[in-house]
C-alpha cells in the first residue's frame, strides 16, 4: 500500500512538472528603489516595507499568490524603473485598484483593462501606467494631476447588469447593452467600472439616470431631489427589471439615511417607576394646594401667594414629566416641543 502510494505520488509530481514546467521569467518594474515608495506627487520617497509587491494573480492556479507582498519566484524585479512608452503615465492609487497577472500583464480593475509589462511600474499600493492612446484623449493632453478626466462608472463591469431579486451583479455579455450605455461613445467622459466604496457595502438605487442631470464639466450628478453626487459617489447600471428602458443610479445608502432617534427599549423598568414617583408627588402637591386653600386667613399673606404659585407650577411640571415618562417615543412633532417648553418653564 505504502509503496503504491509513493509511486502514484511520484507519477503525479512528474506529470505536473513535465506538463507545465516553471513559468517563464517576467520583468516587473518597481517604480522606486527598494526601501522607497511612490508618493501621490509621483515622486519617490524613503520608507517602505520589504514586502512591497502588490497582489499577484496566479493564472494557472486561479488564485492570489501567497504571501501577499512577496514576489513569485519567476518575477525579475527591475528597481527604480518607470515605463518609457509614454510621456505622462497615469498615477493609480489604491491597492485594490489593480492586480499583476503571473504572466506580467497588469489588470486595472476600474477600466477592465489589461496592459503589458513594459507599460507600467508598481509599488505596494500604487502604479504608474501608460494607458492605450484611446484613454489618453480623456486627459486633454494635460498631466493627470492638472486635469483629472471626467469619469462615470458602470457598476457591474462591461458585461454585467443588476439583479434586484438577488441584490447582485449578473453577467449578460450583451454587446448591444454596453454600446448603448451612457457615455459608451463619449470623447470627454471616460466610462469606468465598479461601485462606489460604501460603509458596510450598503448600496442603494437613488433614481433613474437622466443625461440632463449629469454635469459634463465636473462629472457630478444632481438628482431631481437636489441631492448631489461626486463622480466617485455613484455608478450607473441596468437593472434586469428595466433593462430596455432605464439605467439606474446607484449610491451608498448612507446618503439617504437620516439620523434616527435613538431606540428606547420599551421594557426599561425605570420609565414606569419615574412616572409612578412623579404621579405620587403630583398627588401630594395637590393635597398641599387644597389644604392651603382651606385656611382662608392665609390668603392675603404674600408668602402664601408665592407658595401657592410655586406649588401649582411644580404640580403642572411634574404631571407633564410623568406623562412624558410613560408615553416614551409616542409624543412627536409640535406636541413634543410644547410639552418640553412647558416642563422647562414650570419647574
Ligand atoms: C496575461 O494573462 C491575462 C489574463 O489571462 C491576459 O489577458 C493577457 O493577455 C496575458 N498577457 C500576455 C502577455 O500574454
Ligand atoms: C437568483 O438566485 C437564485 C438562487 O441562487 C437563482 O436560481 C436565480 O437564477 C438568480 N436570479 C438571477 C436573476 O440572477
Ligand atoms: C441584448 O440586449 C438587447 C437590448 O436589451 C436585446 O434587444 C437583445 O436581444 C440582447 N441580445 C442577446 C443576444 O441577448
Ligand atoms: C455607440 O456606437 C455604436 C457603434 O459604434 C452604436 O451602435 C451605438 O448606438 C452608440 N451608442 C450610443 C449611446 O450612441
Amino acid at each position: 500500500m505504502h509503496l503504491l502510494g509513493l509511486v502514484v505520488l511520484t507519477l503525479a509530481t512528474v506529470s505536473v512538472a513535465g506538463g507545465k514546467g516553471p513559468p517563464p521569467p517576467v520583468n516587473i518594474r518597481k517604480c522606486c528603489r527598494l526601501g522607497e515608495h511612490l508618493e501621490k506627487t509621483q515622486k519617490c520617497a524613503a520608507g517602505a516595507s520589504l514586502k512591497w509587491v502588490p497582489r499577484v494573480w496566479l493564472i494557472a492556479r486561479n488564485q492570489l499568490h501567497q504571501p501577499v507582498g512577496e514576489a513569485p519566484r519567476h518575477f525579475r524585479i527591475l528597481e527604480n524603473t518607470q515605463p518609457d512608452t509614454c510621456q505622462e503615465p497615469e498615477f493609480i492609487y489604491g491597492e485594490n485598484k489593480f492586480v499583476i497577472f503571473s504572466n506580467g500583464s497588469l489588470f486595472l480593475d476600474d477600466r477592465n483593462l489589461v496592459v503589458p509589462t513594459e507599460t507600467y511600474c508598481v509599488e505596494r499600493d500604487s502604479a504608474l501606467v501608460c494607458l492605450p492612446a484611446h484613454y489618453r484623449t480623456f486627459h486633454h493632453n494635460q498631466p493627470y494631476l492638472a486635469h483629472p478626466p471626467v469619469v462615470a462608472r458602470k457598476c457591474c463591469g462591461p458585461s454585467g447588469a443588476w439583479s434586484q431579486l438577488n441584490s447582485t451583479c449578473v453577467f449578460l455579455d450583451n454587446r448591444t447593452l454596453l454600446q448603448n450605455f451612457p457615455f459608451a461613445n463619449s470623447t470627454h467622459v471616460e466610462l469606468r467600472y465598479g461601485f462606489p466604496e460604501c460603509k458596510n457595502n450598503d448600496i442603494a438605487i437613488a433614481d433613474h439616470f437622466r443625461l440632463e442631470n449629469f454635469m459634463e464639466e465636473t462629472g457630478m450628478l444632481i438628482l431631481e431631489s437636489g441631492k448631489q453626487f461626486h463622480s466617485t459617489e455613484f455608478c450607473l447600471e441596468h437593472t434586469l427589471d428595466e433593462i430596455n428602458t432605464y439605467v439606474s443610479v446607484f449610491t451608498c445608502s448612507e446618503h439617504f439615511s437620516h439620523p434616527k432617534t435613538a431606540p428606547v427599549p420599551n421594557n426599561d423598568i425605570r420609565f414606569p417607576l419615574y412616572a409612578a414617583g412623579l404621579f405620587i408627588s403630583v398627588v401630594f402637591l395637590l393635597a398641599t394646594l387644597l389644604a392651603s386653600f382651606l385656611v382662608p386667613s392665609n390668603h392675603h399673606v404674600l408668602h402664601w401667594r408665592c407658595q401657592t404659585h410655586y406649588v401649582a407650577c411644580l404640580l403642572v411640571g411634574d404631571l407633564l414629566l410623568a406623562i412624558t415618562q410613560i408615553s416614551g417615543n409616542s409624543i412627536i412633532g409640535p406636541a413634543c416641543t410644547i410639552i418640553g417648553e412647558f416642563i422647562e418653564m414650570r419647574i
